[in-house]
């Protein structure tokens, strides 16, 4: 075994050193569909793309080849995820015999408040919340990381290489350097507040104050000792005491806006393995991530209210086909807002709401002819007693976030959807990474006019309510035909179900789909993608009633599909992002 692990290591360091260091500068986003036999890896950036690739060569399982790739993302794109953030993770195993079935996992790595918040954690002492820019900077929105958990927990479970090897490629990275990618560039060239907090200061600009240029050779080695102690120690090394004071020290002392996390609020993290949920389209099973994110259920609700329009006879991106999808998806959104929490906290009708009774009620509330403007939350079957909560809006754009999509040559896959909230988190830097900030994910003013409780208001040990959709999409049989997911803040599950609609209904390929210019609705203004032919449809929209908003929707979609004879994958070349396979 020993011999085993020591000539992976070599291996994979080779690769590394070779291979990866300096030319992701150089790589482009390739836009025809990538086809592979028998596996492939799809994320944000093209140095983690080929760490995976090399796991799963090295015999990796899409999981193992997740937790490489986490890793190096971390280090190269250190303003979308890492592990001072939390993350969603799918896994699908194929059924072993004809007369089994696949079997699907779901693991919620999602941070939880310090214990030592109250509701109140966003509000300054005169009742006024805290403007946007105030809740996510600094100590006060870094909630418990849950990244290295989750995926401790999923190795567990679907790893086949060991633990510590995966981390290789990343140690030799951080320590040797890596080339600053163009997109990490202009995200330091953009950010009003990283160069205020010392250590990212330090490690994000040069001495005379300018963003790292692009190529620029960045060795991280504080990361690097991280990965060490990651590695040797296991996961739990993170919920260490040691590394949880430091954590905990680093979010109370902070110059800005202190922050209530404790070492043991951290010491204390567990994520969980939750039920996935699935829920019907035409001839597929579209399974997602169930609560504490909306992601699944909106994305399911959405597909299911737009079954009976039969998009496929549909113009891909026609108005009429927009107004169609934004329709249903203004349904799902008033749901969202008024039922979807942390289940943990509050009562979720999660199976109501995907009932398929209830999907064909809401979906005859959509007219062909004009649009609806505001939707009002239903009431899903199985509510004993209507909610004791009050809604709340969707919550920003985002420029973080990140989505890896798996398959490895066992036919397993994954659909891990990370973060660290908004781009370079909390600012605060600490070992190495980046903190998150993803308590602003939470309602900022807890209650409503009537005083009534929101059902995402901030709350000791509570998970923030998230909208990151990883998917899974199954044929009748409950094959896996298609990995996706995005990140995009609220507009994640827009994007993802434009993707899905591609594919499924338009019969587009992968990387075709992904590219479709993105249109989306959150029970507000219906946004389009700037920059794109979809300009062209404004005045229809208007003639249907809609207000359209013409902005910047910079999804990160990657994607595989299943194939009959392999695998086709896409990634967004709206970011970095690339897809590779064998
Ligand atoms: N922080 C992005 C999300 O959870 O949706």
């Amino acid at each position: 075994m020993t011999r085993i692990v020591y000539k992976l290591g070599v291996f994979l360091s080779t690769a590394l050193i070779f291979g990866y260091t300096i030319n992701s500068v150089l790589a482009k986003a390739n836009r025809a569909s990538v086809y592979a036999k028998q596996q492939m890896v799809s994320a944000a950036n093209p140095v983690a793309v080929r760490i995976g690739l090399n796991i799963l060569r090295a015999g990796g399982s899409a999981v193992d080849a997740a937790i490489a790739v986490q890793m190096v993302l971390t280090l190269v794109e250190p303003q979308s995820s890492g592990i001072g953030g939390g993350a969603f993770l799918l896994n699908y195993k194929p059924a072993k015999t004809k007369a089994s079935k696949p079997i699907l996992s779901a693991y919620d790595g999602r941070e939880t408040a310090p214990r030592a918040i109250t509701e109140n954690l966003f509000l300054k002492s005169n009742g006024d919340v805290f403007s946007w820019d105030k809740r996510k900077i600094g100590g006060r929105s870094v909630g418990v990381p849950g990244t290295v958990h989750v995926l401790g927990v999923a190795h567990k479970k679907h790893g086949r290489l060991p633990w510590k090897i995966l981390f290789d490629p990343a140690i030799q990275m951080a320590k040797n350097g890596f080339a600053v990618s163009p997109r990490l560039h202009k995200m330091i060239k953009k950010d009003k507040f990283l160069k205020n907090f010392p250590e990212a200061r330090n490690y994000f600009y040069l001495p005379n104050g300018k963003p790292l240029p692009i190529g620029y050779i960045l060795k991280n080695p504080k990361l690097a000792e991280t990965f060490k102690l990651l590695a040797e120690k296991g996961p739990q090394a993170f919920y260490s005491r040691n590394m949880s004071v430091d954590i905990a020290n680093a979010v109370q002392k902070t110059h800005h806006l202190p922050g209530k996390l404790t070492a043991e609020d951290i010491q204390t993290y567990n994520s969980k393995q939750r039920p996935i949920i699935c829920g019907p389209y035409k001839v597929w099973k579209i399974c997602g991530m169930p609560p504490p994110t909306s992601g699944g259920v909106a994305v399911i609700q959405t597909l299911g209210m737009l079954e009976r329009f039969n998009l496929g006879r549909h113009t891909p991106n026609s108005a009429e086909a927009i107004h169609l999808v934004t329709e249903a998806s203004r349904l799902a959104f008033a749901d969202r807002n008024l039922y979807l929490g942390d289940p943990d906290f509050v009562q979720i009708p999660s199976k109501g709401l995907i009932n398929t009774k209830y999907l064909q009620e809401r979906s005859a509330l959509i007219s062909k002819r004009e649009t609806m403007k505001i939707a009002i939350a239903g009431k899903p079957p199985f509510l004993s007693v209507f909610p004791d909560f009050s809604s709340d809006n969707a919550s920003k754009e985002l420029n973080s976030t990140s989505h890896i999509a798996i398959v490895d040559s066992w036919g397993e896959a994954i659909s891990m959807t990370t973060t660290i909230g908004t781009a370079f988190g909390s600012r605060i830097m600490i070992h190495g990474f980046m903190l998150n900030d993803e308590l602003a994910d939470f309602a900022a003013n807890p209650r409503d006019n009537k005083g009534k409780i929101k059902v995402n208001a901030p709350q000791p040990k509570k998970r923030p309510r998230s909208s990151m959709s990883p998917t899974f999409v199954l044929d009748r049989e409950g094959n896996l035909i298609m990995t996706v997911g995005s990140p995009g803040g609220s507009s994640i599950i827009g994007y993802v179900i434009k993707t899905l609609i591609a594919v499924l209904d338009w019969k587009m390929h992968m990387q075709e789909a992904i590219d479709m210019p993105n249109f989306l609705n959150k029970n507000k203004r219906t946004e389009l993608e700037k920059d794109t032919n979809l300009i062209e449809l404004v005045k229809e929209l208007q003639e249907l009633g809609h207000n359209p908003d013409i902005r910047e929707k910079t999804s990160g979609l990657s994607g595989i599909r299943v194939l009959e004879h392999g695998l086709e994958g896409g990634a967004d070349s709206r970011r970095e992002g690339i897809a590779l396979g064998d």
